[in-house]
């Protein structure tokens, strides 16, 4: 596929693209103070070095030669990417309103959506408003306080359905549950309705099929994304694929709104309602601006959160005596025959660090998500051009040695020993970002995935399908704008024997 679309774009545009390199070789002063970068051909630069599944391993391993701020050339784009704690520190402290700029996948510019979205707006008025929507009414503690049994009650589900796993001693496809019940966390914070089924066993459900879609094509890679002359052409149909998954979410959305405004005044605690009743001026948007809000939020919220999770089973099923202290202390924590409820999330200290290490050794997005350099920007000794796309390489980061000791273990007590949070204090670990454009749904995000975690832990064992042992498991992953696991995650609930 990779060599089809070279081989498409050299041959349709080499012309132009010649004459184009050569003029900005001519145009561009000789500039030593690009960071380090590997050579390069003509027209595709570094395009063939990154040619493989797996670019966050790419980049690391290219990293480990060329330094923590490198130069990519791809295609027409300057890439620089980041892979150390000090140079993103540097870079996201120093630059923070020169860097808060999205670098824009082609696949989203359809329908309007990178003119509304709160994810690929630059930080302009209109996306201050958006995240301030975002941040005071959606991830409030007083707004999540107040639909808190929502949640709870879509988490009682969960643990309802493990259970007849368990009965049965049925295969539970972590991942599929999870994110299942993510989606329904997610649509009944905004409209107070499940999206989707938890007993299907079939794929089928559309809603979720759309969510992954839409993950999928914003994430594969795009002509389009390296040679920006070829976005007229659209040559992998992404855009016109996302066309047509905006236009299903959005009439799914349509339904729901309208159905609330033919309700009675009867108040719902969720962001729809604030959305539509809010005595707020600035708290209220149109109806398409509001419909990218919601697709920003099942995309960005539900995938991440989920896979969180699955990984961190994954991790503690690998580890036994890891999932054992887990255990033994919700054990402690929560009395018994009481379910676990997100006010006990803060005295589940063991908990909270089985989490920053799963965030540590897989984090959801591994580059983040692409900013862009809207002026130069002096980085060190470098200079990053304006209109560069930066990436920061967080998995990179978790694992390397020079940053975290014995990086490759999964061993969750290093975040007992020293104080690291998310809030980018220290840039050893920040999965959620930094600076401006840092994740707004921590507050979220932190409730659900601890949550879901201690209520899986804490009424089962877990065991794998087939007798294979831990040890054995397979922890391969596929790259996304989520990083996953390669193979479902899919084990076997028991009753304790404690
Ligand atoms: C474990 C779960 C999650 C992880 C690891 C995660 C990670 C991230 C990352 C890395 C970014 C980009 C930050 C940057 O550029 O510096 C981001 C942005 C964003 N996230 Fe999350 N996220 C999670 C959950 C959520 C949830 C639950 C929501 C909401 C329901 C959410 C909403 C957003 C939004 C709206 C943005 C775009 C912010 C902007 O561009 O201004 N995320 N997230």
């Amino acid at each position: 596929m990779w060599f089809s679309w070279i081989s498409l774009a050299i041959f349709s545009f080499s012309c132009i693209l010649i004459i184009r390199a050569i003029s900005s070789t001519r145009s561009r002063p000789y500039n030593t103070q690009l960071p380090p970068s590997p050579s390069s051909l003509p027209i595709i630069g570094n395009l063939h070095q990154i040619l493989n599944d797996m670019p966050h391993k790419c980049f690391a391993n290219l990293a480990k030669i060329h330094g923590p701020i490198m130069t990519l050339q791809l295609g027409q784009m300057t890439t620089i990417v980041i892979s150390s704690p000090d140079a993103a520190s540097e870079l996201i402290h120093k630059n923070d309103i020169a860097i808060s700029s999205r670098s824009v996948p082609d696949a989203v510019r359809t329908l309007r959506h990178h003119e509304l979205s709160v994810v690929w707006l630059p930080a302009n008025p209109q996306w201050k408003d958006l995240r301030r929507i975002c941040s005071t009414e959606l991830f409030t503690s007083r707004r999540l306080d107040a639909n808190e049994g929502l949640r709870a009650h879509k988490v009682r589900e969960l643990i309802a359905y493990v259970s007849e796993c368990c009965d049965s001693q049925k295969v539970v496809d972590i991942g599929r549950v999870v994110f299942t019940t993510t989606l329904n966390l997610l649509s009944n914070t905004i409209f107070s309705v499940d999206f989707v089924k938890l007993d299907s066993d079939s794929e089928s459900s559309e809603f979720k099929d759309l969510v992954k879609k839409i993950m999928e094509e914003a994430a594969s890679s795009n002509p389009s994304d390296f040679f920006p002359c070829l976005r007229v052409m659209d040559p992998l149909g992404r855009r016109r694929r996302m066309k047509a998954y905006f236009k299903k979410l959005h009439a799914i959305f349509d339904d729901n709104i309208d159905r609330r405004l033919l309700q009675d005044a009867s108040r719902h605690n969720d962001l729809l309602d604030t959305l539509l009743h809010s005595e707020e001026e600035s708290s209220r948007i149109d109806r398409h601006t509001m419909k990218s809000l919601f697709s920003d939020l099942f995309a960005a919220g539900s995938d991440t959160s989920s896979i969180t999770v699955e990984w961190a089973m994954a991790e503690l099923i690998r580890n036994p005596k890891v999932m054992a202290r887990a255990r033994a202390e919700i054990a402690t924590v929560i009395e018994p025959k009481k379910v676990v409820v997100e006010s006990d999330i803060e005295r589940l200290h063991y908990l909270q660090a089985v989490v920053k290490e799963t965030l540590r050794l897989h984090p959801p997005a591994a580059f983040l998500l692409p900013r862009k350099a809207e002026s130069r920007i002096a980085l060190g000794q470098y200079i990053i051009p304006e209109g560069a796309r930066v990436v920061v390489n967080v998995w990179a980061i978790g694992r390397d040695p020079r940053v975290w000791a014995d990086p490759e273990e999964f061993r969750p007590e290093r975040f007992l020993e020293e104080e690291i949070d998310f809030k980018c204090r220290n840039f050893k670990l920040i999965p959620f970002g930094a600076g401006r454009r840092i994740c707004p749904g921590i507050p979220l995000a932190s409730r659900m995935v601890h949550l879901v975690l201690a209520s899986l832990l804490q009424r089962f064992e877990w065991k794998l399908e087939d007798g294979v042992e831990p040890e054995n498991m397979d922890m391969s992953e596929i790259f996304g704008i989520t990083v996953a696991r390669a193979l479902p995650l899919r084990a076997v609930p028991v009753v304790p024997s404690d």
